[in-house]
């Protein structure tokens, strides 16, 4: 057992785990933050996603302890407090979600995409969430919210808020 000092949402916490914790085990069962999903525990449908340094991660692949001082962010840090982040937004805009377990990693994976491309493509949208699975098949409606939110973003002079 060792005690893990990581950054996650912008906090400064602490967790005792053992040495193969997986991240997705700290984020749900020490922090309580529920909204990152467990799905298949084997990095296959990415409901688990998360921000580490801005970039899309598996979190049940991810070792805790390997994590050190990066930045977490998950679904809940994504809002500013007070409005939706506009990835969130435009998912609800284009009702991007039938059950909505695969919701949260479908928006971190989107919010990691527009952070490098502002303005993807389709294909490139498709590419990006391609490790996201949603059994419910609202694909359709989750490519069009990224692309709402590319454009929301873009008009609002408020790209670099993807990235957050
Ligand atoms: S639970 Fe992590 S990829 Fe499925
Ligand atoms: S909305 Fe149900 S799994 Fe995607």
């Amino acid at each position: 057992m060792e005690t893990l000092h990581l950054s996650v949402n912008g906090n400064r916490v602490t967790a005792d785990v053992d040495a193969h914790t997986s991240l997705l085990t700290v984020l749900r069962e020490h922090l309580d933050l529920t909204g990152t999903k467990y799905g298949c525990g084997e990095g296959q449908c990415g409901a688990c996603t998360v921000l580490i340094d801005g970039r899309a991660q598996r979190s049940c692949l991810t070792p805790a302890a390997s994590v050190g001082q990066k930045k977490i962010v998950t679904i809940e840090g994504l809002s500013n407090g007070v409005e939706l982040h506009p990835v969130q937004a435009a998912f609800l805009k284009e009702d991007a979600m039938q059950c909505a377990y695969c919701t949260s990693g479908m928006i971190i994976s989107a919010v990691a995409l527009l952070n490098r491309n502002h303005h993807p493509t389709e294909a490139e949208i498709v590419d990006a969430m391609d490790g996201n699975i949603c059994r419910c098949g609202v694909y359709s409606r989750i490519i069009r919210a990224v692309q709402r939110a590319a454009e929301d973003l873009t008009n609002s002079g408020n790209a670099e808020r993807a990235g957050s």
